[in-house]
């Protein structure tokens, strides 16, 4: 099946909902596909430090704005959208991402390692793995520091997914986007990194530098499709998702079927 997966590379203003609206409108106006990727929390801004600070911009329900404006550009672009957002439930936040169908159909996944100071906002994720499937595409959805966890790919590749779908906020310079190539070979999967751009402050004046370099890269660990490290845009590939179904590296190798997991015991404990 082939199919135009993209993401969106930009830098959101802090706390400003209807500015970084406005900006994604303007980046995805002129471009066709069918899956789109966005970066974690792409719309609130990340980095909060107290669920004071945050409680304005959490999404309870997709009542959000945010939520309202991706319904609809879901079904005016007749594509599936995934970004993250801080999301109220069961009386928690999560630090989550939401898949948007163009039949109104809304899918969460809720970030299962937190990263730095997130702990002291968000609550661990208890959705797991999540995988969606929009038109034949297996999309297994992923937020930023998920990256450095490879078991939570892999599980995500035996699920079926044809693609590894992460919305990020990469902080640490170069890791994620090498962590993703890697990730994309040890499982002959798709991978599309949707990562932001710029600084920003937390209340005591901490700051954090986004490190962009936005990338789409093949089931071989080819990158097809990257940004550098400041650029605003969106960027498409077309991908031939069978590639990601065929796990053979020589003809005597399939790496799911040589996997020995009789020796992988203590991955289990905790
Ligand atoms: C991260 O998980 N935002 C690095």
């Amino acid at each position: 099946m082939k199919v135009l997966i993209g993401y969106l590379q930009y830098f959101p203003e802090k706390g400003n909902l209807r500015s970084n609206i406005e900006k994604v409108n303007e980046l995805t106006k002129n471009n066709e596909f069918q899956i789109l990727v966005l970066p974690e929390l792409a719309f609130s801004g990340y980095f909060y430090t107290s669920v004071q600070e945050i409680r304005p911009f959490i999404d309870i329900g997709f009542e959000s704005p945010p939520a309202v404006f991706l319904k609809k550009l879901s079904k005016s672009k007749n594509a599936l959208i995934l970004s993250g957002f801080p999301e109220g439930a069961r009386g928690h936040i999560y630090n989550s991402q939401y898949a948007f169908f163009p039949n109104g159909e809304v899918r969460v996944y809720r970030k299962s390692h937190l990263f730095y100071k997130e702990k002291l906002v968000f609550a661990k994720g208890d959705s797991g793995p999540v995988l969606v499937n929009y038109m034949g595409v297996n999309v297994g959805m992923m937020v930023c520091f998920d990256w450095f966890f490879p078991e939570f790919a892999r599980v995500l590749a035996l699920k079926g997914a044809h693609v590894l779908a992460l919305s990020a906020n990469l902080v640490l310079p170069g890791l994620g986007q090498k962590g993703m190539v890697v990730r994309s070979i040890e499982n002959r999967v798709f991978s599309v990194l949707s990562n932001r751009t710029g600084m920003e402050a937390s209340s005591s004046g901490e700051r954090l530098t986004f490190t962009g370099m936005s990338q789409i890269t093949n089931e071989r660990g080819d990158i097809i499709t990257q940004s550098d490290e400041s650029v605003e845009e969106v960027k498409i590939a077309e991908i031939e998702t069978d590639e990601a179904e065929n796990k053979w590296v020589t003809p005597l190798n399939n790496i799911i079927e040589d996997r020995r997991v009789d020796f992988y015991r203590e991955i289990l404990d905790g």
